[in-house]
């Protein structure tokens, strides 16, 4: 391999260790640190081709971005595995930015449904390795049906990459861990840039609001860094799970999609069964397979739906099932009804998906590790689905 494990003994434990750094490459380029005020950098929506985006002048490309922002009515967002994770956190921050509404669709199922766009829809690709069959199919049939295409991803030069209208790169650096961690955050941080770009352009957010929201997106690094700095109590969070038949992960909000995250963090590297809810449908289902042998992993950070999380909580104990939390600072309500609980430093609603995932990355790596599977190549899993 041309990348090296740095002394890491695997691809991923380097890759969720290197999160920090790959999130201030995936801002860097659009935000100012001056003035906290967001301009997306070489979009490219012009029509040059990716080998040229860096020649292009910034400032007539930023216009050019805003000129198309202005004039979209919705936007939709296709994406496959943890890239899908991502882009439902994008509509929560889409919409509640920029007041557009969004759609999220896995491409397999968007490429054959025959989906409508109406006029004045933006479609937005996410994919890390931009080679994905089923996004390449889709971002091409939406190019054929009359959408403006948006590629978000990491590879330049990819096949989705040189395919799209307007190009974002994720800045990750490679990465070679089939299970996605860094591609996932950096593309978090992208969409928080895309989010407040948007918001501004179409009226939005005021200045004051975009400058709170850059500051937030700029702390997450040396946020991120605390969390990792606890690496050790995560560690032995996951010594305790492997007694569970069952995991259920759960979450309002942003948290919702980081819960499915994690729950598909758990099936790939630890070949657990796991699965991700909206905490508000518990009752609607889930709550009839709580016992003393399941596992609750409650994302719960300090929101405007922490209340609500919390009774649901509760509910899922009074059935006897064993919590894992993840919340905000020294919590000490859910410290007491929880196993173990995982405390994130204090953020904004928009930035706290990129820490919380964290503990479930680690958490699945280390229950993996212990139970001897390969984690950097996961059994019957690819990097890069390039076939249907
Ligand atoms: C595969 C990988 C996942 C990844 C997904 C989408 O399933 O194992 O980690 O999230 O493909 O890949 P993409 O490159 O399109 O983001």
């Amino acid at each position: 391999e041309m990348v090296e494990k740095q002394g890491f003994a695997h691809y991923m434990l380097k890759e969720i260790y290197e999160q920090p750094r790959a999130v201030a490459s995936a801002i860097e380029p659009h935000v100012n640190p001056e003035t906290f005020s967001v301009a997306l950098k070489n979009v490219g929506f012009g029509g040059v081709s990716v080998q040229k985006l860096d020649e292009l002048d910034s400032k007539a490309d930023w216009a050019k971005t805003q000129e198309m922002f202005k004039g979209i009515e919705r936007v939709f967002i296709i994406a496959c595995g943890t890239s899908f994770y991502a882009g439902l956190i994008g509509k929560y921050l889409f919409e509640q930015l920029a007041r557009i509404p969004v759609e999220v669709d896995i491409a397999s199922e968007f490429r054959y449904r025959n989906p409508v766009i109406p006029p004045k829809t933006l479609v937005m690709t996410i994919s890390q390795s931009g080679e994905t069959a089923d996004t390449l199919a889709a971002i091409r049939m939406a190019k054929e049906m009359g959408a403006t295409t948006l590629s978000v991803c990491n590879v330049r030069n990819s096949t989705i990459d040189r395919e799209a209208h307007g190009h974002l790169y994720m800045n990750s650096g490679p990465e070679i861990g089939v299970a996605s961690t860094k591609a996932f955050t950096s593309t978090l941080a992208v969409l928080n840039c895309i989010a407040i770009a948007l918001g501004r352009t179409r009226g939005a957010l005021d200045e004051k609001t975009e400058a709170e929201l850059v500051k937030s997106i700029m702390a997450v690094p040396s946020q991120m860094e605390g969390v990792l700095a606890f690496d050790k109590y995560f560690e032995e969070a996951a010594s305790g799970l492997k007694l569970f038949r069952g995991f259920l992960y759960m979450g309002r909000g942003t948290s919702y999609p980081i819960a499915m995250e994690g729950a598909l963090k758990l099936k790939e590297l630890a070949y657990m069964h796991a699965e991700g809810y909206a905490a508000g449908e518990m009752k609607h289902g889930p709550l009839a397979l709580i016992d003393e042998r399941m596992a609750i992993v409650m994302v719960a950070p300090t929101d405007h739906l922490y209340e609500k999380t919390i009774s649901n909580l509760e509910e899922a104990r009074a059935r006897g099932g064993k919590i894992i939390s993840i919340g905000t600072g020294d919590n000490e309500k859910l410290r007491a009804i929880s196993e173990y609980y995982l405390a994130m430093p204090k953020a904004h609603w928009t930035t706290h998906a990129l820490l919380s995932v964290i503990p479930l990355q680690l958490m699945s790596y280390h229950l993996a590790c212990s139970l001897g599977y390969d984690v950097d190549q996961p059994r019957n899993l690819a990097k890069s689905v390039t076939v249907e």
